[in-house]
């Protein structure tokens, strides 16, 4: 046997032996990219499926403050802080903080982090876990106590907003509660710390009293709902199918029990943290709520001894659907909204290109060169040219169910590129960088995103040290699976160098 069958059996089911299905498009530089970089592979259980995913935080304390589904674990977080070396006193950037996981471990080990997010959902929790040390316990139990005997009172007509793909999605005592608990809240004297914890247990209550549920890139909804009720009434009379009679759940959740539980879980946090931290290191979390290309290429070059982040993952999803509701609690309307589904870095099929209002900024910043720099780069990457042509060939074929997925793809890579490009100025020497993401695969044609993604910082710099891939690979959709049969999926942790 050679070696580098041997090399490719110990990888067998990980690497990919076709990228497009029947051989239909161009793969050469695609399979270059897994053939350059299989040597860097490492198949690992050290990071469990549990750990790139909110699950393992559901059991720590202050992590598990607000249910995010699409954050990492504080295991997965000390691990690469290990990995990567990092001291005390260092500067840590996660470019895509949601739920704060990075920038509050790093804290608890005294290492300083900035962190930015376009969801006003990452203000509240990140504001809320910060204070975690500063809380006073007497002051939230009275609050928990005040919340536990608030009632709307007789007569009152208040209700809480909607926009058009949350409406309906509360009963209606949980909408002008909701509304009630909003305005006593604004007007309470409590401190403005006290205050915005609650707002993040009224956030972590909204799904479980409501008619929807999270899944994939919708809100789900409940038959009981007056909006599918509705529906249907309208279905019925022109004699079409009804829509199906699903529940989300058994029971929708009692909105005050809801949020008193909530708080109730959060003082037990608070009180075992503050009990057992002797000592409350002095480091830093910095936080700014707005889209990273926008802030990242403003700060000067070598502050930045690492980085660790999951950006959105290049697979349709929607953060502003999924948490419409959220959104909308947090004050946000109709059109707030739709502008926040395009600042997200391009993972809908919806995303237009932000290359105009990108290359504005740049000259606004005296940075015109820098962006044609960068631009030029990311075109000139001849697997991401393969990726595209491929997905255009597939658009003709008819293997593409949503042609957005092209435009989606394309804005992805490009944006994550000037990520990649910012993030290299902004390292210094010696520094790592951490990327989670998973592959992904569109009408037949494998993207590897872990590769690709390496490429595309190479281009710009960093040296790759080691890609890990974990053994539990991410499931095909049945509809490709179908079509085009089984391909491996990897999902991994790719981190690279500035040397
Ligand atoms: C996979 S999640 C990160 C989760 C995080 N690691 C955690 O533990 O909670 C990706 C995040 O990127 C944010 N995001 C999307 N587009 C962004 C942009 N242009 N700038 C900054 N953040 C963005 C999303 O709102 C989402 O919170």
């Amino acid at each position: 046997m050679r070696e580098s069958d041997s090399f490719k059996e110990s990888f067998d089911g990980f690497l990919v032996e076709q990228f497009s299905a029947g051989g239909l498009c161009n793969e050469k530089e695609r399979k270059k990219l897994e053939e350059g970089y299989a040597a860097y592979l490492e198949i690992t259980d050290k990071f469990s499926r549990k750990s790139v995913s909110y699950q393992l935080s559901k059991k720590d304390a202050l992590h598990s403050w607000l249910k995010y589904k699409e954050g990492f674990s504080a295991d997965l977080v000390n691990i690469l802080l290990d990995e990567m070396g990092v001291q005390k006193g260092d500067w840590i950037m996660d470019p895509f903080l949601g739920s704060g996981t990075t920038g509050l471990v790093c804290r608890m080990r005294g290492i300083n982090s900035i962190g930015y997010d376009i969801m006003p959902l990452s203000s509240v929790v990140v504001k809320a876990k910060k204070a975690v040390y500063c809380y006073n316990i007497q002051e939230i139990t009275n609050l928990l106590q005040d919340v536990e005997r608030l009632n709307t009172p007789e007569g009152y007509e208040g209700k809480t907003e909607y926009i058009n793909i949350t409406q309906d999605a509360y009963p209606e005592q949980t909408e002008s509660f909701l509304q009630y608990i909003r305005e006593w809240n604004e007007n309470s004297s409590y401190s403005d710390d006290a205050k915005n914890l609650l707002t993040l247990c009224i956030i972590n209550s909204l799904e479980r009293c409501s008619y929807t549920s999270k899944s994939g890139q919708y809100l789900s909804w409940d038959c009981r709902s007056g909006k599918v009720i509705e529906t249907n009434r309208k279905r019925a009379e022109k004699g079409q199918k009804l829509l199906p009679q699903k529940y989300v759940r058994a029971e929708i959740g009692n909105i005050k029990e809801t949020i008193a539980g909530e708080l109730a879980h959060v003082l037990d946090d608070i009180k075992t943290i503050q009990e057992n931290s002797l000592e409350v290191d002095e480091a830093q979390i910095r936080f700014v709520e707005n889209s990273v290309l926008y802030e990242i290429p403003k700060l000067k070059d070598g502050i930045l001894n690492g980085v660790i982040t999951s950006p959105p993952y290049c697979n349709r999803y929607d953060y502003t659907r999924t948490y419409a509701l959220e959104l909308v609690y947090l004050g946000l309307g109709e059109e707030a909204v739709k502008k926040m589904r395009q600042d997200l870095l391009a993972c809908t099929v919806e995303s237009r290109s932000k290359m105009n209002d990108l290359e504005k900024f740049y000259q606004s910043i005296d940075q015109a060169g820098r962006f044609k720099y960068i631009k030029e780069t990311i075109e000139s990457n001849r697997a991401l040219k393969e990726v595209i042509e491929a997905l255009n060939r597939r658009k003709e074929n008819g293997d593409l169910n949503n042609h957005g997925v092209i435009r989606m793809v394309e804005g992805y890579f490009t944006e994550l590129g000037f990520v990649f490009a910012e993030l290299y100025r902004l390292c210094k020497k010696g520094a790592m960088a951490a990327f989670v993401n998973d592959n992904v695969r569109y009408g037949g044609e494998v993207i590897p995103v872990d590769f690709l993604s390496c490429a595309l910082a190479e281009d710009f710099g960093f040296k790759v040290k080691k890609i890990y891939t974990l053994k539990q690979q991410k499931g095909n959709s049945s509809q490709q699976m179908a079509k085009f049969g089984k391909v491996a999926l990897r999902k991994g942790i790719t981190i690279w160098m500035k040397e």
